[in-house]
């Protein structure tokens, strides 16, 4: 574009010095005609060859930048790929971090878990060992006064019978759990009367004793006793007769009753 700029610059420049001159010889004119198209051919051939310079360092500049922008292609494409990798390698990991977290909370969980179970079995043993069931019982006022040999007294009015042991129909306790039972009796009597009487388990005699006296009076017998569970206890008169009596008022009471101590 500036070559045929400059170009058309010379074309105008030497057209306006064309002579006027009607005086000049028609030979020196056509010569001077010639030596200016000459000169124009020049010109004009070093602005060609300008322009092809031009050209021709334009084409390089536009290659190098060509070739330069492919390089920063192939970088931008390289720096993407790694890029994608680096963001694929990372979810991958907190997808790993993830999955060992939870099974490391699972593994926590059920190891807590059989602790809690464990713990839980060995309380349960522990309890079963160290509560002891309520098992108790009182009952008194034998219906009958008068004893015979062998008799099994029956308290009839029973007080407290806390686990069902005491029958107040045989006059029997029949421990409802296995244990240490601490057994008492209290006998009253008439002025000069005996009563002769035993605490018993299953047919074998616990304690023995014996009250007689010139005036009314009461007397205590205790055993501690280990039961298993069905096991009968009771009271027994061991020699009856009619110098044997019982004695009973709303204050001289006769009675028979027992604990579970120890399991
Ligand atoms: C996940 O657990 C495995 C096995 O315990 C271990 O080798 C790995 O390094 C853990 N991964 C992470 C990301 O903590
Ligand atoms: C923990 O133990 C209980 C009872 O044995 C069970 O029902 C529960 O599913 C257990 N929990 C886990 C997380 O293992
Ligand atoms: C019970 O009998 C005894 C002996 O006879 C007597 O001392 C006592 O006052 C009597 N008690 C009652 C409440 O009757």
């Amino acid at each position: 574009m500036t070559g045929i700029f400059q170009l058309l610059i010379l074309v105008s420049a030497t057209l306006a010095s064309e002579p006027s001159c009607p005086a000049c010889s028609k030979y020196d004119y056509e010569e001077k005609v010639l030596e200016r198209m000459i000169r124009m051919e020049f010109a004009f051939e070093k602005v060609m060859n300008e322009n092809k310079a031009v050209s021709k360092t334009v084409e390089q500049d536009l290659t190098c930048i060509k070739e330069e922008n492919e390089r920063l292609h192939a970088t931008v494409d390289a720096l993407k790929d790694q890029q994608e990798q680096a963001e694929r390698r990372l979810i991958s990991l907190m997808y790993e971090v993830e999955k060992n977290q939870s099974s490391a909370l699972e593994n926590v969980v059920t190891e807590a878990n059989n602790t809690l179970k464990q713990i839980s079995a060995a309380f349960n043993d522990i309890k079963d060992q160290v509560i002891i069931p309520a098992v108790y019982f009182h009952a008194r006022s034998p219906p009958t006064r008068s004893l015979s040999t062998g008799e099994v007294i029956v308290y009839s009015t029973v007080e407290t019978n806390q686990g069902n042991g005491y029958s107040a129909t045989t006059g029997k306790f029949t421990a409802p759990t296995r244990g240490l039972y601490l057994l008492v009796t209290h006998t009253c009597t008439p002025p000069n009367k005996y009563s002769l009487l035993q605490i018993v388990k299953e047919g074998s005699v616990l304690i023995a004793s014996n009250r007689y006296d010139a005036a009314y009076g009461c007397l205590s017998s205790q055993v501690f006793v280990q039961l298993d569970a069905g096991e009968s206890v009771w009271i027994q008169c061991s020699s009856g007769g009619s110098n044997t009596q019982l004695f009973e008022n709303s204050s001289y009471w006769t009675s028979f009753g027992g604990a579970l101590i120890h399991n």
